[in-house]
């Protein structure tokens, strides 16, 4: 069954590709400066660039969450949204916001909090924003015929986020205050709650792609949930290490966080068993690939990345170096954008009635990007042990160190355009769908 409010999500996704493709723009502004070509310095300065690129990279895997939810929960809850006019109301407030972040922060200074640096006035219209879209998807799946364990995930998850915002936006004083909260954003995110939006999202395409039945995949669903609470909420203590709270977080965040791969190592195990299990007579192979290379490349970028550095013994050294921006490309890479791309692929096809999923464009987008991608994690990786042994054990000056690593970063440009490459053939393919129509819904 296919609704015609599902709809909406198209706007959403086309929302998530132009914040991609602006992204990616300031992605090659830091990397051209980080080899001397800082042209537009005066204008758009590296730390600039970095709050941009990063805080456009959380709003467009909003975005895309926030599309996925628009389309899977009418066919879950198997009834039309609730008010489709709100629904594009929240979207043209949502890209506003973003719109007046993005500009401001070129020409303010914004609180030099990673990921959280718009202000905190910006915030009470996030909220606003918020609320009205969880109002939606909430009473769309509470007045719906069914409520399916893959839905109260991902709107578990979508909820979640939403409260575990209110902490970052306290202000304290302290230094220290500050960061230990701020964790519970950018942490609890990305290694909790977040995890349940990508599990409903896996769960929901697992079933339409592989055909398996809904009650081995939801119960999959419940493992990964209990790991990903078991691990991912003491696991914040990997942020305490040396910031000034006490040091039993030491131990709790070492032995806790060391089993967060556990999570992301459940849903690539899930994903793969499903896929052999299933009957393999979906025809959307592009979907298919985006979805089980999303839980294999997030257990790599995540799990096996990120416990890389994860105990107090390695992160004394890594912390703060590019040896953090190489795991943090490859795991927001696999787990978000890869698993937004995925939903993306399986919902246009079925949008629009085109049925391009067979030509080699779309294939190509995927190989293209992804292999870009690794390249330019090797790079960041490289960069970064060069780093942390020439300036955290040879005690050479930062800005020296800088200069000597400078040379990755042209490796890391040439991936970064193979990687574009691909991102750019995807958006064409997404234009070339064109728009969603009644008559695809309806059938
Ligand atoms: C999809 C899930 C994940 C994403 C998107 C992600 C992303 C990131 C990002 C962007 C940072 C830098 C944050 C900042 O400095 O503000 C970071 C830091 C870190 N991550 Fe992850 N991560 C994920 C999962 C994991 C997992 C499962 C582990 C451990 C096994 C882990 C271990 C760490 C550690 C130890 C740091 C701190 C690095 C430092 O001290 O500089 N991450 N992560
Ligand atoms: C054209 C492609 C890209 C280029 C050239 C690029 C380059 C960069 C550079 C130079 C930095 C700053 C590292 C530093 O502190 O020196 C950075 C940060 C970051 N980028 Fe990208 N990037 C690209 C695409 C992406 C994509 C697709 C993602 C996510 C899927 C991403 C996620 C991040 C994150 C999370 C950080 C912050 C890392 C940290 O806190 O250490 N980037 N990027
Ligand atoms: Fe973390």
């Amino acid at each position: 069954m296919k609704y015609k409010s599902q709809k909406v999500a198209y706007w959403f996704f086309a929302l998530c590709m132009l914040l991609l493709v602006l992204q990616l723009t300031y992605g090659f502004i830091m990397g051209f400066a980080r080899i001397g070509m800082d042209g537009l310095h005066e204008f758009i300065p590296f730390n600039t660039a970095r709050a941009v690129h990063t805080n456009l990279l959380v709003v467009w895997l909003l975005a895309g969450f926030m599309g996925a939810a628009y389309y899977i929960i009418p066919e879950e809850a198997q009834r039309e949204l609730v008010s489709v006019k709100l629904a594009y109301v929240q979207l043209i407030s949502l890209a506003v916001v973003g719109v007046i972040a993005v500009v401001g922060y070129h020409f303010n200074h914004w609180e030099g909090r990673k990921f959280l640096e718009i202000p905190r006035e910006l915030d009470y219209l996030v909220v606003v924003n918020v609320l009205l879209f969880l109002g939606l998807i909430l009473a769309t799946l509470f007045t719906g015929k069914r409520r399916t364990t893959t839905a109260l995930v991902l709107t578990m998850g979508l909820l979640f986020a939403a409260l575990l915002y209110l902490p970052g936006m306290i202000w304290f004083d302290s230094q220290v205050t500050d960061s230990f909260f701020r964790w519970w954003v950018v942490h609890l995110w990305v290694e909790g709650v977040w995890e349940l939006i990508m599990g409903g999202i896996l769960a929901y395409l697992l079933i339409k792609l592989t055909g398996v039945d809904r009650e081995v995949i939801e119960k999959w669903l419940y493992v990964i949930v209990g790991l990903t609470f078991l691990s991912g909420i003491l696991g914040t203590g990997h942020h305490y290490y040396y910031i000034g709270v006490n040091k039993i977080w030491l131990i709790v965040g070492g032995i806790f966080s060391a089993l967060e791969p556990l999570a992301f190592l459940a849903m690539a195990l899930f994903a793969m068993y499903m896929y052999r299990k299933g009957e393999k007579s979906h025809p959307n192979k592009i979907a298919l690939f985006w979805t089980i290379g999303s839980s294999i490349v997030s257990f790599i970028g995540a799990g096996l990345l990120g416990f890389a550095h994860t105990l107090p013994q390695t992160n004394i050294y890594t912390h703060g170096t590019l040896v953090t921006a190489m795991h943090g490309h490859y795991a927001f890479w696999g787990a978000y954008a890869m698993i937004v791309l995925a939903i993306i692929s399986y919902a246009i096809p079925n949008m629009t009635g085109r049925k391009r999923y067979n030509n080699s464009a779309g294939h190509l987008a995927f190989w293209l990007s992804n292999i870009g991608m690794l390249g330019m994690t090797v790079a960041f990786g490289v960069a970064g042990v060069a780093q942390v042994y020439l300036e955290r054990k040879m005690k050479l000056d930062f800005m020296d160190v800088q200069n000597e690593i400078s040379i990755h970063f042209v490796v890391l440009i040439l991936c970064a355009t193979m990687f574009t490459s691909g991102i750019l053939m995807y958006i064409v393919e997404f234009l070339k769908y064109g728009k969603p129509t009644d008559e695809a819904l309806e059938a």
